[in-house]
């Protein structure tokens, strides 16, 4: 059974109930955001996290920030309102494509439906923007599971996979993107091991993703984010498998900070590395990885452990979210229309121009 960590409850007057994952795994705890405030808390603190999930959670967010509108608010009024919690939304976190993306597309749906339906009521409106972001649930839940099923392939008997952060149903509206892959080559039969990044400084390896592949009767190792490099000598790991939060237009990706340092690894033991994503985390405005804002979070999250402090008071600290892994060190990315083999800009345009496989 597939984790779903986000649900809209209701109509428009209705709420986003999201598991609270900065309590996983010692506690399955549920969130309920009744105002686009709470959904920009949520994504900023983490409770929910992972660059699809909280571009579908933004999505919803735009659905609270219009029920502060009057029933009898002009559709002008409403355009304002959403414009505004589109900027607010905006702020929470830089890195994630897919925060932008579906701000942008319900932004764009709600301009649309307005040019064409000049008489229409706040509520129709609001009607409108709902379905818009239920579309963009749906058709994640679609993409993750399309993305498992075009990824599988690569993960052959009694391989051991090595991933890094989560990239799980936790992380998406469906079955993740890497671990989709994983979920995928489970019902084929295949038994392989996936060794577990534990991801410093919030341990998403360790806390979600070994939580998740648990749950699924995957064999999972935790290890310590400084093990992989031997582990790979040792011909423990035979492919890497991560998600991304921003693909940029040659092939560059961000993700998780630490996942840039695995590239070099992999290709220094000659083993592939994989990116799984939906083509909602592709931003071909961006050029270059360089291009790419990077997240720098609070120092308390490297200095504090477990409510310890475990450096000493004050010492400098640099904390950057993510990183960027180099195209030409990424054997293929897999996506929900087909698998793009050593990705480039013209490879990456073709891909995500055709039509779903
Ligand atoms: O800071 P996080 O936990 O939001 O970072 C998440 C990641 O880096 C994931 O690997 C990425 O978003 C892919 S999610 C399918």
């Amino acid at each position: 059974m597939i984790t779903q960590t986000l649900k809209w409850v209701g109509g428009i007057d209705g709420f986003l109930e999201l598991i609270d994952q900065r309590r996983l795994p010692a506690e399955f705890v549920k969130l309920q955001c009744r105002d686009v405030e709470a959904v920009c808390e949520a994504i900023k603190t983490l409770a929910v996290r992972g660059a699809p999930a909280i571009g579908v959670c933004a999505a919803y967010g735009l659905v609270l920030g219009m029920q502060k509108l009057a029933a009898d608010a002009g559709l002008e009024q409403g355009l304002k309102v959403l414009v505004e919690s589109c900027e607010y939304l905006a702020s929470s976190r830089p890195t994630a494509a897919n925060l932008f993306w579906a701000l942008d597309r319900i932004k764009n749906h709600a301009q649309k439906f307005i040019a064409e339906n000049q008489d229409a009521t706040i509520a129709v409106l609001q009607e409108a923007i709902l379905a818009e972001a239920n579309a963009i649930c749906q058709e994640d839940e679609y993409m993750c599971r399309q993305i498992g099923i075009n990824g599988e392939k690569f993960i052959r008997p009694g391989a051991g996979i090595l991933t890094h952060c989560n990239a799980g149903a936790l992380a998406t509206a469906g079955q993740g993107t890497a671990l989709s892959v994983m979920f995928e080559a489970q019902k084929k039969g295949r038994k392989f091991k996936v060794y577990v990044d534990e991801t410093r400084p919030l341990l998403q390896g360790a806390r979600l993703t070994a939580w998740e592949l648990k749950q699924a009767g995957i064999e999972v190792v935790v290890i310590c984010d400084n093990m992989a490099g031997w582990l790979m000598k040792q011909r423990s790991i035979s492919a890497v498998i991560t998600g991304a939060d921003r693909i940029a237009a040659n092939g560059d990706t961000a993700n998780k900070i630490g996942t840039y340092s695995l590239s070099i690894l992999a290709r220094e033991n000659g083993i592939p590395f994989y990116i799984a994503a939906p083509s909602s985390t592709f931003d071909l405005s961006v050029k270059s990885g360089a291009e790419i804002p990077i997240e720098q979070r609070s120092a308390d999250e490297v200095v504090i452990f477990a409510k310890t402090k475990i450096a000493p008071d004050g010492v400098s600290v640099c904390n950057p979210a993510f990183d960027v892994t180099e195209a030409q060190d990424i054997a293929a990315i897999i996506t929900e229309k087909g698998v793009i083999e050593k990705p480039n800009a013209e490879k990456i345009a073709r891909h995500l121009g055709g039509p779903s496989q």
